[in-house]
């Protein structure tokens, strides 16, 4: 595999492949502190992160390699007018591996035809974040024990939200799963994943109040309102409140349901609840590191 723009460019024993690796790394680190000496990943990151890089320079730092690259578009050549592919061009001269992060939709693909090394979206726009959903399927199997009959229930930002679209695309393959979709009418997931969810026949259902569906849940994924990505600020300050878990939704939730979220969270987790066992969310973001460990162990070859 040289390219990763969306979790189905991964077979399911792919995904597999790499959550029973991520189990090993997290079983023995040591094991693997020397694994990618001498090769050299590049972050280039033109939209803010936190998680996602400092993880993704974590893991290759944790596998005994190195990094290098930029976290903002205007402490890189795209501030002088270059365009996407020109840089990666460049940065493929430079490092074994790259890992991507863009505003725009697409940008990801452009880039992964410009270059032969293993190239990495770590998110476009609003549309894909496949190594986000890695990092939630691994808490998920690691949580739960298994990754088919569950109850997913995806709370808030569903149309811009692209972990929101990259783990509705992952789960879809697994046995009997059902998704409970909330959001706010303007808010819903975009077409192109309704249609993947009708067209396979799958069961969903869109609710607009947190509190009529997280009884049935398993697996709760909160999202933030994704601000960046409004057309005007109005609407974001009109639906940014739209749902607030805390602890009395939490007692309408099973005992033993998992709260998610790909963090950063703004207003949509109250921070009481994270003193909740269920709540999983630094848990998660914990097992990024392992799980993008695993993946530059197989993007390089190595494992
Ligand atoms: C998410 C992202 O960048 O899409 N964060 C992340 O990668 N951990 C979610 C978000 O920004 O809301």
């Amino acid at each position: 595999m040289k390219k990763l723009i969306s979790p189905l460019d991964l077979t399911t024993q792919e995904i597999d492949e790499l959550l029973a690796l991520a189990d090993r790394i997290i079983e023995d680190p040591q094991a693997f502190a020397h694994k990618c000496d001498g090769k050299i990943l590049a972050t280039l990151f033109f939209e803010p992160s936190t998680r996602t890089r400092l993880s993704f320079e974590s893991a290759m730092l944790s596998l005994g390699g190195k990094v290098l690259g930029f976290s903002s578009a205007n402490s890189s050549s795209a501030a002088k007018g270059e365009s996407v592919a020109d840089t990666v061009r460049t940065v493929e001269c430079y490092a074994d591996i790259i890992a991507m992060r863009h505003p725009k939709e697409g940008a990801a693909t452009v880039a992964a035809s410009k270059v032969d090394c293993p190239l990495i979206n770590a998110g476009d726009g609003g549309h894909q974040h496949p190594t986000q959903t890695l990092t939630d399927l691994l808490t998920i199997h690691r949580l739960k024990g298994h990754l088919d009959n569950l109850t997913v229930g995806l709370c808030g930002d569903l149309k811009f939200g692209r972990t929101v679209h990259s783990l509705i695309r992952a789960m879809m393959r697994y046995e009997n799963i059902k998704f409970v979709l909330v959001s706010p009418k303007e808010l819903q997931v975009p077409d192109y994943i309704r249609d993947d969810l009708v067209r396979s026949g799958y069961e969903f259902e869109e609710v607009e109040r947190l509190e009529d569906a997280i009884g049935k849940m398993d697996i709760l994924y909160m999202t933030r309102v994704q601000r960046e990505r409004f057309f005007n600020e109005e609407d974001y300050i009109r639906l940014r409140d739209s749902y607030i878990l805390d602890n009395e939704k939490m007692k309408l939730a099973k005992e033993d349901m998992i709260v998610m979220h790909p963090l950063p969270r703004v207003n949509e987790i109250s921070v009481e609840v994270d003193d909740d066992p269920r709540a999983a969310y630094f848990r998660q973001a914990k097992f990024g590191r392992f799980v993008r460990m695993a993946l530059i162990l197989k993007m390089l070859e190595v494992e």
